[in-house]
């Protein structure tokens, strides 16, 4: 087809596929053609709406490194990359959710019952639980690899101040898939917004915080693995996370107990004489 016109530009886009073209690939490049044709052709896009976008990719290519990548976060404030994990989120397990550009390798590990958050000040917070399959077996020897903001609102890797393992853990589960450990309350957070993503939220009106969170990824062999975060029911950005990362089944209570009622059995036990938070979360992971 030699004429190519607004109405048929989306088929003749399909017809310059080479004849062994992988089906999913042409599937795949077949409909986002379609949708971004339609998207051109529903806004009447404008050369300069056009340049625009195309100098925010620029942007963000230029400062995207191992540390921070501005296409994942623009994936993540467009709802992409929350929608493509529920699409394929299992019925009966726990929901997966955004991973987020600040987990770092080789965390450290940390026994059942032990210390997360060192010398930091603030309320100690009791986070225990279970994980379990979709049976409601224990999985024994899960491992946990655990993450969370400090009380100043940075991770590790965005504070010169914080050794970079700080508030980073890795626990394994004992036989009866139980995972234990004290911390701080993780705090609201913004997510980076000094890039294209940022000036996008603000053309959206759009603000960039994201509700506190515990960040984890759970594996166990024969098991899917689980990214996902667990979310306090009391967070001001609980219905407005910047990320679409909330799920109702992510959502836990931080129960205040009384002073003086620490529990045996943890790292910080005779040493929390005043009142702390506790939250009980279970994990249920699907088979691999
Ligand atoms: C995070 O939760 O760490 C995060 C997720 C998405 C974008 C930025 C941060
Ligand atoms: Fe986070």
């Amino acid at each position: 087809m030699r004429t190519v016109t607004p109405d048929n530009i989306t088929d003749v886009f399909t017809s310059y596929f080479g004849p062994d073209t992988d089906p999913r690939v042409r599937e795949v490049l077949t409909s986002l053609a379609r949708h971004l044709h339609d998207f051109a052709r529903e806004t009447r896009l404008t050369h300069a709406e056009w340049r625009k976008g195309l100098e925010a990719l620029e942007w963000a290519g230029r400062i995207t490194d191992p540390e921070r990548n501005e296409f994942v976060l623009l994936s993540d404030v467009m709802g992409l990359s929350s929608l493509v994990d529920m699409l394929h989120s299992v019925p009966g397990a726990t929901s997966s959710s955004v991973l987020g550009p600040f987990h770092v390798s080789n965390p450290p590990p940390l026994p059942i019952g032990g210390d997360m958050k060192r010398d930091f000040e603030g309320q100690v917070l009791l986070v225990e639980g279970h994980v379990r399959d979709t049976d409601g077996n224990p999985v024994g020897g899960a491992k946990l690899d655990i993450w969370q903001t400090a009380p100043n609102g940075m991770y590790s890797s965005q504070d010169p101040d914080q050794d970079i393992h700080s508030f980073h853990a890795l626990m394994t589960a004992d036989e009866n898939g139980r995972y234990a450990f004290t911390t701080v309350r993780p705090v609201s957070y913004t997510v980076p917004n000094d890039g294209p993503v940022g000036q996008i939220l603000d053309a959206a009106g759009r603000h960039p915080w994201r509700p506190s969170h515990l960040h984890y990824i759970v594996t166990a062999e024969g098991f899917r693995t689980l990214v996902t975060e667990v979310f306090p029911d009391d967070d001001p950005y609980l219905d407005q996370d910047t990320v679409f990362g909330v799920r109702d089944d992510l959502v836990m209570t931080y129960v205040e107990q009384p002073a003086g009622s620490f529990p045996e059995g943890f790292a910080l036990s005779g040493k929390v004489p005043d009142a702390y938070s506790r939250v009980e979360f279970d994990f249920v992971l699907s088979k691999a």
